[in-house]
């Protein structure tokens, strides 16, 4: 099976490079890989930020394991040629629309969550977030008002069909966990989420066993910090994923934890930390690799059938945090190398 190892900029070659020695140790010669440049890196080497190259290696392979872009230099470029584009760019020439966010606690890291231990621990839950539409892939653009001011404007939009098949992933995720599911909108303000919240109601009844409710992204955002153990599922835009994601992520320790994966409807996806490519630490052996090696654990899980590999990586995160090991995000001095040294030991 072929892999497609995009690092991108800052950490995402410091933690890619920790997940293919995981990767390595547990799969063998099973896995292949063929790496490319994404991102601010694809900018400098092909003068786009997803050479032409490098997207038909993502489409070829039988997953993708990415690590971060972004890369101040280039906040000047035109957007179109901006690192962050990369992402995006892959997520919708391969139609990834269902982005996987898991927020648990490892109990070894209660102390390190932003929250008081005993209401961190009880986080376990899965952010479904829509990828491929929203505001982020509405018209967009800068003009000026007949009164001669500028004006940016970006349109949110969302079909019912695309409304429909996210519903239908975050239905199935619920129906493999503990059966509820909430979706989040703005449906008091917002027109695009009056047509969420409708479909999601109307594809409910193909559910009748998952349990549904209804917030506003507002209320989400503050039950997330007040008790976070009352969420199984979220179902969400792309938007207001984004954000819950981040949120989630240092309620359950660090955002240097939380994988996700990106899948289409085939269940060919792309696997990456949610975290960025914090360029003020790149190069410094600070990087935590961990949401990078949990990430690829998902990918075998996920897109290559390999769910007992899986649970070995999973297993040895638990045991490098219970030995004591921790990156500086986590309060500790434990380098990548060294926290990617801790994982393959505990193999
Ligand atoms: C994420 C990131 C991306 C997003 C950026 C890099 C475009 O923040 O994956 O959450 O907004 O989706
Ligand atoms: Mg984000």
């Amino acid at each position: 099976m072929l892999i497609a190892l995009l690092p991108g900029d800052g950490i995402g070659p410091e933690v890619t490079a920790e997940a293919r020695r995981v990767l390595d140790a547990v799969c063998g010669t099973a896995l292949s890989y063929e790496e490319a440049p994404v991102g601010a890196a694809g900018y400098r080497a092909e003068g786009h930020p997803l050479p032409p190259a490098t997207l038909d290696l993502a489409k070829r392979a039988d997953a993708v394991l990415f690590g971060a872009v972004g890369d101040p230099s280039c906040d000047h470029l035109e957007r179109a040629l901006r690192p962050e584009q990369a992402i995006l760019g892959l997520r919708k020439e391969l139609a990834l629309f269902a982005n996987l966010r898991p927020a648990k606690l490892f109990p070894e890291l209660a102390d390190a969550s932003a929250l008081r231990p005993e209401v961190a621990r009880s986080i376990d839950l899965v952010i479904v977030r829509e990828t491929n539409g929203d505001v982020y892939f509405g018209e967009k653009g800068m003009r000026t008002t007949p009164a001669g001011r500028r004006q940016g404007y970006d349109i949110m939009s969302y079909d019912e069909d695309e409304v429909a098949r996210i519903a239908r992933v975050g239905f199935e995720t619920a129906k493999a966990r503990r059966g509820r599911l909430c979706s989040v909108d703005k449906a008091n303000v917002l027109e695009t989420s009056q047509l969420w919240r409708d479909v999601v109601i109307e594809v409910a009844r193909d559910y009748p066993e998952i349990e549904l409710s209804h917030m506003y992204v507002d209320n989400a955002a503050m039950q997330l910090v007040r008790n976070p153990g009352q969420f199984d599922v979220i179902v969400t835009g792309n938007l207001f994923g984004d954000i819950l994601s981040d949120q989630a992520s240092m309620c359950a320790g660090s955002i240097g934890m939380l994988p996700s994966a990106t899948l289409d409807v085939n269940k060919k996806g792309l696997y990456e930390p949610i975290h960025g490519s914090a360029p003020d630490i790149a190069g410094q052996g600070k990087a935590n690799p961990l949401a990078t090696i949990l990430s690829a654990a998902m990918m075998l899980r996920y897109s290559l059938g390999k769910p007992a590999e899986a649970d070995r990586i999973e297993a040895a995160v638990a045991a490098a945090l219970a030995a004591g090991h921790r990156t500086a995000d986590l309060g500790g001095t434990t380098t990548t190398s060294q926290m990617g040294d801790a994982v393959l030991a505990a193999l």
